[in-house]
């Protein structure tokens, strides 16, 4: 649902950013501006400027800018209509509605969160103030949470025989009531029951902080009743897209870059009694791919980690099975695997945080390497099942939907691989040095050691490619000949293999002089190399990779030209400027 321009600019027209800002940051008044400490970054002299005339913000010592808007997005992490919403209550403005569904759906959303809210506050108090629930308090006292985390929390009990139903009532009309999943009806004794009657409840939370649903688990374990359940799904509520503790987890993240994702209520609680505050819990399904996307809005890395059992370790399986589609760039999933029988919660109140962070920082390892490892577990030495082993990582490989990633998920497996069969690639230098902590870190890693920058290894993808289709490129070459290189090796050598390709004769790599080495290098490291020569003579494969490398050729150039404009902006506050680096990042996102 897009809003109207004049709706934004109403907002805008109507609040100043210093005053939206100052709500936050203490601003002072200098000249036309006003000037305090980044909101993005601890410091201690003002780089953060806001300009009303303008509308806009900006942060020397993060280049971060942009208006109202963007502002509380980034403050508050809320999304672009939350923000809206936000801003316009604050501006004296009704909140937008769309359509009759919409203004239909927005009602019934606010009785159902009235009864949620209604709902758990009552077994909330009920359980801190009635006498009668000391067990349950007790039990609680026994697990380790003070009654700061009960508050916290908001954890609730609920009695077998309240009259909570018909209190609710009064106020609500049956079907609604049913509609929350709180109650069902007892054939067999004709009444409405309480779902969670003799649970203690941890209500579970939309990413506002405003509860939907419930979790609830009995105090004696007998087997013939679930150790928890859930409510069920309703419209307000759906499992797969919603993550228990998101509403307090999601507001660290301008100070953490990681997410804690666990299985259990409990182990939430238990990592933020010891001061691990960034935790969230799937809610006993298994992990979808939309709580992946949900959580890389907000964290770099997700950490998952699960309980060290069977169980939990087929879970987590499952969970990088799944979640390796969405693995981004920018991001990574790394998994975390704790001693046999430990789960987060008994393993974090055992040893503490600082120890829970250690053990994190050395026993994390990236998904990717995980599910390699797993593979090559059940693997023997022979050759069927070698190829069993193969085919499922490449199958595993091509389920990610990020192409780069896929490129370079895939990469590494076919090298890890190759390192266990020396005989047949023997030829093959080894890609990997050392065992891989991350993808993003290995590349870098990679880098580093070789001294070879990420964009001469897409340069090298570029010339290889060609070099290794000269024909194909010599009938194709109104392809190619724009293209810009960045470094000035690269692009000598081009230019020698496009005037060559110009005279339109056949020629090999040998005619084109280009000293050994370089082409050596070239073949090195050109991280196609494993994607081409799978699909050698496949005409239509080799332009998918030729427009992969040059959209990402053309990403970097907007990228130097983005951070070019960056700094001329910091320097000026044009507003020119700032619309160009508005145009230029829109375009990287198109790419
Ligand atoms: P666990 O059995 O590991 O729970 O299930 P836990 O957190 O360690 O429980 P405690 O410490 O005994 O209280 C992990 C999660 O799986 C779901 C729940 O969401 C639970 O938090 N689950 C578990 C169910 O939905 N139903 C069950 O019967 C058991
Ligand atoms: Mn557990």
């Amino acid at each position: 649902m897009k809003y109207p321009k004049e709706y934004l600019d109403e907002i805008k027209t109507r609040l100043k950013v210093s005053n939206i800002v100052s709500k936050t940051v203490n601003l002072k008044k200098r000249g036309k501006e006003f000037i305090g400490l980044s909101p993005f970054k601890t410091e201690k002299t003002p780089s953060f400027t806001v300009n009303d005339e303008k509308g806009f913000y900006h942060c020397f010592s993060t280049s971060e800018h942009g208006n109202i808007f963007d502002f509380v997005m980034k403050t508050q992490n809320l999304k672009f209509g939350e923000a809206v919403k936000y801003l316009a209550n604050i501006a004296g403005m009704r909140p937008y509605t769309f359509s009759k569904q919409d203004i239909e759906r927005e009602k019934n959303w606010q009785t159902y969160s009235a009864i949620y809210k209604k709902y758990v506050e009552f077994c909330h108090s009920n359980l801190l103030k009635n006498q009668n629930l000391s067990f349950a308090k007790e039990y609680l006292k026994n697990r380790n949470l003070s009654k700061e985390e009960v508050e916290v929390f908001k954890i609730g009990f609920v009695e077998k025989n309240t009259n909570i139903f018909e209190e609710l009532k009064k106020n609500y009309n049956e079907k609604f009531l049913i509609e929350t999943g709180l109650f069902y009806f007892d054939d067999k004794k004709n009444i409405y029951v309480e779902r969670f009657r003799d649970r203690i409840i941890f209500p579970i939370n939309n990413i506002s902080g405003d509860p939907i649903a419930l979790g609830g688990r009995i105090i004696e374990d007998k087997n013939y009743l679930a150790k928890y359940i859930n409510s069920p799904e309703t419209t307000f509520f759906k499992k797969g897209s919603n993550l228990y503790n998101l509403d307090r987890a999601r507001k660290f993240s301008n100070k953490i870059d990681h997410i804690y994702l666990v299985e259990g209520y409990m182990d939430v609680i238990g990592l933020n009694k010891n001061g691990i505050e960034n935790a969230v819990a799937n809610l006993g399904t298994s992990l979808t791919e939309k709580q992946i996307i949900i959580l890389n809005q907000f964290f770099e890395d997700i950490i998952i980690c699960f309980d060290g059992d069977e169980s939990g370790y087929k879970a987590a399986l499952r969970a990088a099975e799944n979640s390796i589609k969405e693995l981004q760039p920018e991001k990574q999933i790394s998994f975390l695997f704790l001693p046999n029988k430990e789960d987060p919660d008994s393993f974090v109140n055992k040893n503490g945080k600082s120890y829970f962070v250690n053990f994190t920082k050395e026993n994390k390892i990236s998904i990717h390497q995980f599910i390699f490892e797993h593979y090559k577990k059940q693997t023997e030495n022979n050759p069927s099942s070698m190829a069993i082993f193969e085919k499922r990582l490449r199958e595993i490989a091509s389920t990610i939907k990020d192409k780069f990633i896929k490129k370079y998920v895939l990469e590494y497996f076919l090298d890890r691989i190759s390192s266990l069969t020396p005989h047949t690639n023997y030829k093959n230098k080894k890609f990997f040095t050392k065992t891989a902590k991350s993808l993003k870190s290995t590349q870098k890693h990679f880098n580093d050691t070789k001294s070879v920058t990420q964009i001469e290894i897409k340069e090298f993808s570029f010339l290889y490619l060609i070099l290794n289709n000269l024909e194909v490129f010599q009938k194709n070459i109104y392809l190619i000949e724009k293209i810009k290189l960045f470094t000035d090796e690269n692009r000598l050598i081009f230019e020698a293999i496009l005037s060559k390709l110009k005279e339109n004769e056949k020629f090999t790599i040998n005619d084109l002089q280009i000293d050994a080495q370089l082409i050596e290098k070239i073949f090195k490291f050109a991280s196609i190399k494993h994607i081409l020569n799978m699909n050698k003579h496949d005409h239509s494969k080799i332009f998918d990779l030729l427009e992969e490398i040059i959209r990402d050729l053309k990403n970097y150039e907007l990228e130097l030209r983005i951070e070019e404009l960056e700094s001329k902006f910091s320097k000026d506050l044009n507003e020119n400027t700032f619309n160009e680096i508005r145009e230029l990042k829109k375009l990287q996102n198109l790419n």
